[in-house]
């Protein structure tokens, strides 16, 4: 069938949208009608080549709503009209890592960023020919999209999907980060480093857990405030004061309990800022993604083992999707945690370039394209 897909050609490109051929859904997949789709920076990590080589023509958008227009042999968890969530890791339930309750490691999702479905081959195709991947096996940029059974989470029909599609990602993954991940405790310090639409997350779920003292860190001021507003204590713009030692002196030179970073490109010294910034015995996790040419972080060695400090990665906010999505939808419908006033503008399919540099501009927690359809 034909699709309207916002088609990436390269590195260093605007996105393009254009008609695009989606096949048939195959065993165990679904044919998804999207509502909506947030704009995350993980898509962007695409355009400025930080992954490293990937699969081009490409079709990014992993933050996806939407209804099932058809499905495939085998698919038994939904039908045809119903509502979903579709998730950026994949979670088959059966391998190891799902066993394990490691979900978010789901050994499906191996070739993430590769381009094809898990199978290795591919659902999107470019109206010349070409073979065009879809991010996260996801390629929400696109109306249309095939998705594994295993990416998908059923979603209540009054849940507002303009809204919700970003619990697809930066929900999960930034609440997550600090609710499981950094385990907050009720009276921690917890300080975020970059307050996009994942930290901002990281933000609510440090202050669900009762964390005493939420310490928002952004170079932009407007970040800042959405951050106060949504459960900061203290801010810090690090164009202004240096944040490491600003979190010392708050803590009466003890050091905040946990940092979680969130910035959109992680440098080996931001994990060195996050490390100085916590006491002994403290932890730092890592959700946002660095360039994959990194090698190194600025960490003191001799720090670590004499004060006892962790470093430890965060995928999707260590979430378990088909347990804890729902379980987060819950607090949304309970007004606990905050979604609506998450997206700070809605943009058409054809804005998603305008979109892109609101994000880079500074002036979106998070951007959401809405289809013509749904909005
Ligand atoms: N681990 C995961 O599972 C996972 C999932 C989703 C996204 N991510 C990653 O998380 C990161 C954040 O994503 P996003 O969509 O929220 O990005 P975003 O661009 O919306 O937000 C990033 C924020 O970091 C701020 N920032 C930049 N430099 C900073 C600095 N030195 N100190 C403090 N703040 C700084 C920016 O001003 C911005 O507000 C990205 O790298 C993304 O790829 C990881
Ligand atoms: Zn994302
Ligand atoms: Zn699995």
């Amino acid at each position: 069938m034909k699709s309207r897909a916002a088609v990436l050609y390269g590195e260093n490109q605007e996105f393009k949208v254009e008609e695009i051929e989606v096949d048939e859904p195959k065993e165990n997949e679904v044919l998804v009608h999207l509502a909506a789709t947030g704009l995350c920076h993980s898509d962007y990590h695409m355009v400025t080549g930080e992954y490293g080589p990937l699969h081009f023509p490409m079709i990014g958008g992993h933050e996806g709503a939407g209804v099932i227009e058809s499905v495939g042999p085998g698919v038994t968890r939904v039908k045809p009209g119903d509502h979903v969530l579709l998730t950026f890791i994949p979670s088959c339930g059966r391998c190891r890592f799902c066993s394990m309750g490691l979900g978010f490691l789901c050994d499906m999702g191996a070739n993430l960023i590769a381009g094809p479905q898990p199978d290795g081959t591919f659902r999107m195709h470019t109206t010349d020919g070409q073979d065009a991947g879809q991010f996260c096996h996801l390629g929400t940029f696109s109306e249309y999209t095939i998705v594994p059974e295993a990416s998908i989470v059923p979603l209540d029909e009054d849940m507002p999907m303009d809204r919700v599609c970003i619990v697809g990602c930066c929900v999960p993954t930034g609440f997550g980060s600090a609710v499981n991940k950094a385990n907050v405790q009720p009276g921690e310090t917890v300080v975020v480093f970059g307050i996009g639409g994942v930290g901002i997350n990281a933000v609510q779920g440090a202050a669900v857990k009762g964390a005493a003292r939420v310490v928002a860190v952004d170079p932009v001021d407007f970040k800042l405030e959405t951050a106060e507003e949504l459960g900061a204590t203290h801010t810090i713009n690090p164009n202004r004061e240096d944040p490491a030692e600003k979190v010392v002196e708050l803590t009466n030179g003890v050091g905040a309990d946990k940092a979680i970073i969130t910035i959109d490109n992680v440098m080996p010294e931001h994990v060195g800022q996050a490390f100085s910034a916590i006491r002994k015995g403290g932890r730092v996790v890592v959700t946002g993604v660095a360039n994959a040419r990194h090698q190194h972080i600025d960490v003191s060695p001799f720090e670590l083992t004499l004060f006892a400090k962790e470093v430890v990665g965060s995928m999707y906010g260590d979430s378990n999707v088909y347990a804890d999505l729902p379980r987060y939808l819950g607090l949304y419908r309970a007004g606990k945690l905050k979604v609506d006033e998450l997206t700070t503008r809605t943009y058409s399919h054809d804005e998603i370039n305008q979109g892109y540099q609101d994000m880079l501009d500074g002036k979106n927690i998070r951007g959401v394209i809405v289809y013509d359809w749904a909005r």
